[in-house]
């Protein structure tokens, strides 16, 4: 099914201190649970998730290797964390600190994902914000492959590995 447009806008949620979004999908990432607060914050009724690709609240302003990164990391069954901005149905927008982690079945394979996210710190937004947007720009040129370079010179310069700047990040006030 097309994926309805929505024209983004500049109103922002909050996440709440103690909220917890919560979902899960299959090993294609189409969603099969989500909790309340997912519902409330993104602004759809369940029957409208259900089954829906992920991408259902995916915002243009995030840059495809971050999605790539996540999709390579807990296909091969790592966890993935980040900082995601995503789309409501009104066109506002909501930021998360996002864990998602594999699920397996009892002979070990991956049968789906569970994503849990939780309220980022507004420092790590702060900082995350202009990088996403250079990654953006660089995807419209020049597709992954520029936005993989810088993100990766980025990190070389900072020697840092990619969980570790996030994880520093999120920790930081
Ligand atoms: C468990 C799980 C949770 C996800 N949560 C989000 C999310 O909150 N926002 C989002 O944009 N993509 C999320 N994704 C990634 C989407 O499946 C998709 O890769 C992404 O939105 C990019 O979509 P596109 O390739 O159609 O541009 C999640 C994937 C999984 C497996």
């Amino acid at each position: 099914m097309k994926k309805p447009h929505i024209t983004p806008t500049n109103s922002e949620t909050k996440m709440k201190e103690n909220d917890f979004i919560v979902s899960k999908t299959d090993e294609k990432g189409s969603i099969s649970y989500c909790n309340e607060i997912f519902m409330s914050m993104a602004g759809y009724r369940e029957q409208e998730l259900l089954q829906k690709n992920h991408n259902i609240i995916r915002h243009p302003d995030m840059p495809r290797i971050a999605f790539k990164l996540a999709w390579d990391l807990i296909s091969s069954g790592k966890e993935f964390f980040g900082f995601v901005k995503n789309l409501k149905k009104d066109g506002g927008y909501y930021w998360v600190f996002a864990n998602i982690t594999p699920d397996y079945n009892e002979r070990g394979k991956i049968i789906g994902y569970t994503s849990i996210r939780r309220k980022p710190s507004q420092s790590a937004i702060d900082t995350i914000t202009p990088i996403y947007k250079e990654l953006v720009r660089l995807e419209q040129r020049g597709g992954m492959e520029a936005s993989g370079k810088y993100l990766f010179d980025f990190l070389d310069t900072k020697k840092v590995t990619y969980d570790e700047l996030i994880i520093s990040l999120q920790g930081a006030s």
